[in-house]
């Protein structure tokens, strides 16, 4: 059985006992209205990944805020470059969070939605062949398919030569998909926020210093920088942090 490391809240108002899942849930809960959360790790000098993945960054508070932000959310977008680099399998949640699900009136699971320009996807990877809701592709109306990906996810075309990410998420909340979860990677969140379309950064920073050489957690072109204020921050007791930015 996997030791639950607690978690307190230290702002705004501390919490002595430790946050269970209801209470857990509770400040990540959904939102009234169409919103796109990202939910990212890194260590305190800034590194996105440690020997080229998140896992060496992650531990079991940020798995499990992790686990609860998948359980809320209707379509969980992920870029194509990490969906590949970090091996994606099917979304899938346990009983427990199922049961949420159907009592909150949603789908078993929420849908997988791949941002990719180039479509250079493998439709065998587990992420798409074993998924248990058809995935979605954004990408544009240029991007051409390799055999076998239209047998096992739906193609939604939305810009000319490039995706229009902006138009993307307005054709996924028609459908129903307003509680979107980005978990990356850096190049879409460097996109996202260009187009200014992120309401909300979940961010967990490991006690560790990295060093140099890896990328952060977002990059692309520059752009002008964003406010996005503090709304809570969690402890864990191995001395990681979680924050929650959202807008106004
Ligand atoms: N620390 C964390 O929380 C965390 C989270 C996620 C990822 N990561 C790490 O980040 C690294 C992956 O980063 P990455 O540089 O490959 O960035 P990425 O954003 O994960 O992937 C870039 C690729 O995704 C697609 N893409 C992204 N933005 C797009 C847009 N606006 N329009 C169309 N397609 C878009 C493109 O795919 P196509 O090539 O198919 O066109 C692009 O080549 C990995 O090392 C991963 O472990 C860390």
């Amino acid at each position: 059985m996997t030791v639950r490391i607690p978690i307190r809240r230290l702002w705004p108002e501390p919490s002595t006992q430790p946050l269970d899942d209801d209470a857990l849930t509770a400040l990540y809960d959904r939102a009234g209205e169409p919103r796109l959360r990202v939910n990212f790790v890194t260590s305190l000098d800034g590194a996105v990944t440690v020997d080229g993945y998140s896992a060496g960054l992650s531990g079991e508070p940020d798995k499990r805020v992790f686990g609860l932000l998948r359980m809320v959310c209707d379509a969980l977008v992920v870029a194509a470059g990490t969906l590949r680099h970090e091996g994606y399998r099917a979304v899938r949640l346990d009983e427990r969070r199922r049961a949420w699900r159907r009592a909150h009136g949603l789908t078993e699971y929420p849908t997988l939605v791949v941002v990719s320009h180039s479509l250079d996807l493998d439709p065998a990877q587990a992420a798409f062949a074993d998924a248990p809701t058809r995935p979605i592709v954004l990408t544009h109306a240029d991007a051409d398919p390799p055999p076998g990906l239209t047998d096992v996810a739906d193609l939604l075309r939305c810009g000319t030569e490039r995706v229009d990410l902006a138009v993307g998420l307005a054709e996924l909340h028609r459908r129903g998909l307003t509680q979107l979860l980005c978990e990356g990677g850096p190049h879409l969140f460097g996109a996202l926020t260009a187009a200014d379309l992120v309401d909300e950064l979940c961010l967990t920073v490991s006690p560790l210093l990295a060093g140099p050489g890896p990328g952060r957690i977002t990059a692309g072109d520059t752009v002008p920088p964003r406010q996005l204020p503090l709304r809570h921050v969690l402890a864990a007791e191995d001395g990681v942090l979680m924050l929650r930015h959202a807008r106004p």
